[in-house]
Order: structure tokens, then sequence, then C-alpha cells
């Protein structure tokens, strides 16, 4: 296992070329299932999540290559159904090839997703879903997959109880080749789920987001190979920004989106945050005199979305105040806090009084275990120091990195591996800015 080992306290300056999405480009080459041509996919990013799903579509029998950033996938000969344990469990999102296999075979063997450790994460809205359109899924408990078989998937109207972001994937995927028209209702908004529609309808799908929260697909029946290039990952603009703020520095932002960051945007402003649009696609990030505290409820896009809030808790700990973060999409992502308390942070937790948390919530609020907690308050601003600490999830992990460089020290930070899931090569990256890090590998160890 890889660790870090940072020296903090160096303003971070430069330029930071955005890579390709990885909340695209990790799901996107399932649309290899979709279609017996090939498909070209552009702008994907070097990190474990995307190999992870090649190799979930390789147990299937999709032959996949990566020549630089670009993605040459087709499914000649699928000739497996079932999903191998060790493979699926990686990755959460090894679910999406549910809808493709059901359209195109009638079966599907995957297991219980895995995943970030962020919350419980059940499948239970995309198993409602893919069942009003006619599948039938069994899970059970004692080989730990999801039995799927469907004769035929129709469309209907699947109405979401909840946001839900990959579900609303799952059933897009599974309606593009679907008999008749399924409309989503409380759809989730997300950017990336309409590049991944965008991408579709090249593909000859007919896919529709006629409302903010409502999706129309109409099935059709076989889909076109593809060129595309993935939109660039909008949460790693938001971890680049952060650490450009806290660290004192001046980091100008190539493949920027200001347009799907709003909520960002407006919280890094009322922070003292200073954001500089300086062409389309140019974003310079850097802050103006001392920060102030804020109040945070994250929320599915396109509010403050849960992906910014740990980031946010390192930036909050330079600001002058009492701020709060209320996390409502996970009920376990605070994990870093008692890593950066490690560090010097003052954080404690608290449980906001919510009046009808079942509806308020977007986890499903009976899988909050006891004794976790959805909100932190931090006590700011404090110096940090040099600590040895651990990641536990993706996001977990680019905070924890943010902590070190502004940190007193020098830092150890282990579980690396759960960056690299997410982040291509991001030591190289920061330490053009300025930073001071270096990776040791086992075989250093
Ligand atoms: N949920 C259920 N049942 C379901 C589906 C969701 O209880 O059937 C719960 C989840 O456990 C969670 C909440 O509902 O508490 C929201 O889940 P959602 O399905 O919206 O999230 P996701 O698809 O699992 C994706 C991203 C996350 C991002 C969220 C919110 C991917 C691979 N992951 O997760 O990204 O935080 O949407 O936008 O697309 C990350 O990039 O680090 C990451 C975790």
């Amino acid at each position: 296992m890889d660790k870090f080992v940072v020296t903090g306290a160096t303003p971070l300056n430069g330029i930071w070329e955005v890579a390709g999405a990885k909340n695209v480009a990790l799901k996107m080459p399932v649309i290899a299932l979709l279609t017996d041509s090939e498909v070209i996919l552009h702008n994907i990013p070097l990190i474990s999540d995307v190999f992870f799903m090649l190799e979930v579509l390789s147990s299937l029998g999709v032959k996949s290559q990566i020549k630089g950033h670009t993605l040459y996938i087709k499914n000649g000969h699928v000739s497996e159904i079932t999903v191998p344990l060790e493979v699926g469990a990686r990755l959460r999102s090894s679910s999406l090839v549910l809808g493709p296999m059901l359209a195109r075979w009638g079966h599907a063997k995957i297991p219980n997703p895995g995943g970030c450790r962020i919350g419980a994460r059940p499948i239970d809205r995309h198993v409602e879903a893919l069942t009003a359109m006619g599948a039938t899924i069994n899970y059970n408990s004692a080989d730990g997959y999801f039995h799927a078989q469907a004769k035929k998937l129709r469309g209907t109207t699947i109405v979401f109880p909840k946001n839900t972001h990959t579900g609303t994937e799952t059933i897009i995927l599974a309606a593009v080749l679907a008999e008749g028209t399924t409309v989503i209702e409380n759809a989730a908004q997300e950017a990336e789920i309409d590049d991944l529609t965008a991408c579709l309808n090249l593909m000859g799908a007919k896919i529709r987001r006629v409302a903010s929260r409502q999706i129309v697909i109409e099935g059709v029946k076989r889909l076109s190979g593809v060129e595309y290039t993935i939109m660039p990952d909008r949460n790693e603009e938001v971890t680049v920004a952060v650490a450009a703020a806290a660290s004192g520095g001046t980091v100008t932002v190539k493949n920027s989106q200001p347009q799907f960051l709003t909520a960002f945007l407006s919280a890094f402003r009322q922070a003292g945050g200073k954001i500089e649009l300086l062409e389309k696609g140019v974003t310079r990030y850097s802050r103006e005199g001392k920060l102030s505290a804020t109040d945070i409820v994250t929320q599915p896009y396109p509010g403050f979305m849960t992906d910014w809030q740990a980031p946010w808790a390192v930036l909050m700990s330079q600001a002058y105040g009492r701020s709060t973060i209320h996390e409502t999409v996970f009920e376990s992502r605070f994990s870093y806090v008692k890593e950066l308390v490690k560090m010097g942070a003052e954080i404690e937790f608290f449980d906001p009084q919510v009046p009808n948390p079942d509806k308020f919530y977007n986890f499903n609020w009976s899988d909050l275990t006891h004794g976790n907690h959805q909100a932190i308050r931090i006590k700011g601003p404090v110096k940090l120091h040099n600590a040895v600490v651990t990641i536990d999830d993706l996001r977990a992990g680019a905070t924890l990195l943010i902590a070190a460089l502004i940190a007193r020290g020098a830092s150890y930070i282990h579980g690396v591996e759960q960056i690299d899931r997410g982040y291509e090569k991001i030591e190289e990256r920061l330490v053009k800015l300025g930073a001071k890090i270096k990776r040791l590998t086992s075989d250093h160890l």
C-alpha cells in the first residue's frame, strides 16, 4: 500500500488542468454493452475506478484498450452474465450493468456493490425501478449476489422516492433499449447524468430532460457505436479551488466549469474566496484577506454537493468564527474528522434537530446506525500541524492531503489508494504547484 509524505505550509501557485470526470468516466464504458459497434471515449482519466469498471466489463467478455486518455471498447461476444464477486464488489457503479444486460440478454448476476465507505449505500431504489420495468431481481444473502432476469424490459413511469444519481443512470441505461416510453420523475440533476445522456443520444437513443427533474426516454431497437469526449471533473476543480485558498496561493484552473458549481462558488465567495473568470473554461482561485465562517447544508445537485463538504471543512478550519456542515446525502461521510483533529483542527459533532428526518435526509433514515452524527462545528482559524493519518474514502483523502499541505511539518498519509480511485497522479500535479509530496510505494517500505 502506498503512502504520501507531505511537507506542508507552502502556498500553491500555478496552473491546473482538470482531468476527465470520474463520475462519468467510470460509468460510460457500460454503454459498450448496449451496442455491437466500437465505442471510443476521449478524456478518460487514468484512475483506478475506471480500471475497476473495465475489469467488470472484461469479466462479461467486453474488450477494451486505453491509449493515452482514449478508451476503445467493444462488446464483441458477451459470454458471461455473472460479474465475479471480487471484481464487482470493489465498485458501487458495477450495478449499472444490470439494465443493459437485462435489456439485451435477459439475465444478470451481480454482487452487492461496494465502493467508498461512506454509508450503507443500498441499491433498493434501483432495484424497485427495474422491477417496475418488468425485471425480477432477488438478493441471495447466501451467495452475496443479486440474481436478475427479465423476458422484456418495458417502459413505465418511475417515481424515485428520493434523489439517486446512479439510480437515475441505471434506469436510463435500462430504458434506452426497453419497449415503449419510460418517464423518470424526481430524476437526479447531476451534470454527469446529462453527459451520459448526450453520448447515448449520439448513439441513437431518444432521451430528453423535459423538466429539471423529469427525464423521458423512448426505447429504440438498437444503438450504434460512438466517439465522445467526456466532460471535465467538477469535483476536482472544487478540490483545487479549496487547496488554493486554504494554502494562501493562487491557482488558475483550465477546463473549468463554473456553470456547474454555482452553490460552491457562492459559498466560496461568502467565505472570502476570490474567483476570477478569465475566459471560457479558465478560472483563477485565491482568497481575499481573511476567511470567514460559513454554514453549509449538503444537498443533491444543484445544491452544495456532499462531495465538497470534506475539503470545505479544511478551508473552514482556517476561517474566523464557527462554521457548521450538515451532511444530508450520506449518513456516514465524516471519517476525515478524527484525522483532522489529530492535525490540530477543532471540530465537534452535533445532531441538528430536523422535523421530519425520513423526508429531509437523502439516505434512508432507517440506515442510520447508532452513534452516527450528521453535522460538525468547526472553530477557526487554527494552525494545523503534521500527523500520521489514514484515509477512509476518496474525498476524505483529498481533504487530508490539503490539510497536510497547509500544516507545519511532515505528515504521513496512509491509504493513498483511495485517492488514486478518483484523482489521476494527484501528487505529480500538486508538485507542479509547489507542493512537497513524496509517494512511498510498497517497494520503499
Ligand atoms: N440510496 C439509497 N438507496 C438507493 C440509492 C441511493 O439508500 O437505491 C442513498 C445512498 O446510500 C445515499 C443517497 O441515497 O445516502 C444518495 O445516493 P445516490 O444514489 O444519489 O449517490 P450515488 O449514485 O451512490 C453518486 C456519486 C457520489 C456522489 C453522489 C451524489 C458516483 C460513482 N458516485 O453516488 O460521488 O457523492 O452521487 O451526487 O457517481 C465521489 O465521487 O466521491 C462520490 C461518492
